[in-house]
C-alpha cells in the first residue's frame, strides 16, 4: 500500500505544474458552476489575523467559522468579523464559505442575520451535525428567503457535516432531500457536497482515533458512496497533527483514491500536500480529453454507440 501511495504521489507531484488551472474566484453571487475544493482550510472567524492571510494561503477554499472553531463567548465577535471581512477583503481565487452553527444548536439564526448583514453574500455555506433530513427543509427556506429579500436570483451553495451514527444512517434520505429541493423552482439553494466530521463521529460512536484512521473506514467509503450516487463533493476528514507531513501526504493520497475530492484543513502548512494529493493526474485528464475527443468523432460519424 505504502509502495503504490508513493507511486501516485510521484506521479501526482510530476503533473501538478501546468495542468491544474483554478478558476479566478472573481466575484460573488455567480452563476453555479464546479468549484474545486481540493483543501478546505478552517479559519475562526473570531481570529482577524488568520482571517487577513486568506489571500496569500492559495487554498481553494476556506471555511470561516463560526462554529467549533470559536468559543461560546467569541461566536458574536466571529459573526461580525465575518460580516466585515466579507465585504472587505479581496480573496482572489480563495472561495469564502461560512460555517454556521448547526440548525438544532439555537445559534444558526442569529449566524444568519448577521452574515446577510454583508453586502456580498458567501456563495457557499456549511452547516454542521444535519443528521435529519427535515434539517434540509430549515435550510433551504432560511437561505432562499433571506437571498429573495435582499433580491438576490442566484442560487447559493449549500455543503453539509455528517457527524453522528444516526447523521450516517438517513445521508441517503438527507442526500435525496437536498438535491430535490435543489432543483425547485423557488429554491435558492444548491446542494453541492458532503463533508464527514470525524471527530464528532468517534465521539458519537465511542471509538477512539488513531493514525491510520481504520476505525473510519466504514464510514468514510459510505459518505463517499453515498455522495457520489447524488453526483455531489466529498470531502475527508481532518489530519490533526499538522506538523506530521509524512502522515498527512499518507492519509491525503488515500483519501483520493478512495474518491474524495477533498480534505478539511485546520493549518496553511497542509494546504499545498491537500492540493497536491488531490489534482487529477496528467494521465488521468489526458484520458478524458481522448475519451472526449473520440466520443465527439464518433457522433459525427454518426455511429450511435462508443464503448
Ligand atoms: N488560517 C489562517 N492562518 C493561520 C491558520 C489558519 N487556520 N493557522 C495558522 N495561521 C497562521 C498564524 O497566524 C501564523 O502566522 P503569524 O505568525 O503571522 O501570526 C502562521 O500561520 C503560523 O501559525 P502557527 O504559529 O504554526 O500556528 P498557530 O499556533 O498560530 O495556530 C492553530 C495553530 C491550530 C490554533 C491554528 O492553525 C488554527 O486555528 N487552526 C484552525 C483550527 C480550527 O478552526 N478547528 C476547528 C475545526 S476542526
Ligand atoms: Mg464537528
Amino acid at each position: 500500500m505504502a509502495r503504490h501511495l508513493q507511486k501516485l504521489q510521484q506521479q501526482m507531484t510530476r503533473c501538478i505544474q501546468g495542468v491544474w488551472a483554478a478558476p479566478s474566484y472573481r466575484t460573488f453571487n455567480t452563476e453555479l458552476r464546479y468549484v474545486p475544493r481540493r483543501a478546505c482550510l478552517y479559519v475562526p472567524g473570531n481570529d482577524e489575523r488568520k482571517l487577513n492571510k486568506i489571500p496569500t494561503l492559495g487554498a481553494d477554499c476556506v471555511i470561516m467559522d463560526c462554529e467549533d472553531g470559536v468559543a461560546l463567548n467569541r461566536k458574536d465577535e466571529a459573526r461580525l468579523t465575518i460580516r466585515r471581512m466579507l465585504d472587505e477583503l479581496d480573496f482572489g481565487q480563495t472561495e469564502p464559505i461560512v460555517r454556521i452553527n448547526s440548525v438544532t444548536s439555537g445559534l444558526a439564526q442569529t449566524d444568519l442575520d448577521v452574515i446577510f448583514q454583508a453586502d456580498r453574500v458567501p456563495p457557499t455555506f456549511m452547516v454542521p451535525k444535519v443528521d435529519q433530513m427535515e434539517q434540509i427543509n430549515w435550510i433551504n427556506d432560511q437561505l432562499s428567503s433571506r437571498l429573495k429579500l435582499k433580491g438576490h436570483n442566484n442560487k447559493v451553495n449549500l455543503i453539509i457535516f455528517i457527524e453522528s451514527a444516526m447523521a450516517l444512517l438517513n445521508l441517503k434520505e438527507i442526500c435525496q432531500r437536498g438535491v430535490r429541493l435543489s432543483t425547485e423552482r423557488d429554491s435558492l439553494m444548491n446542494l453541492d457536497g458532503v463533508v464527514f466530521g470525524s471527530d464528532d463521529f468517534l465521539a458519537d460512536i465511542g471509538a477512539t482515533r488513531t493514525k491510520e484512521a481504520r476505525e473510519l473506514i466504514y464510514a468514510r467509503q459510505h459518505v463517499i458512496t453515498v455522495a457520489k450516487a447524488f453526483r455531489l463533493q466529498a470531502i475527508d476528514i481532518v489530519y490533526i497533527d499538522y506538523k506530521d507531513v509524512e502522515g498527512l501526504t499518507e492519509q491525503c493520497l488515500e483519501g483520493a483514491l478512495m474518491g474524495f475530492t477533498g480534505k478539511q484543513c485546520i493549518h496553511p502548512s497542509q494546504v499545498n500536500i491537500v492540493q497536491e494529493a488531490f489534482t487529477p493526474s496528467k494521465t488521468k485528464i489526458e484520458w478524458a480529453h481522448e475519451l472526449i475527443e473520440a466520443f465527439t468523432e464518433h457522433q459525427q460519424s454518426g455511429k450511435a454507440s462508443y464503448t
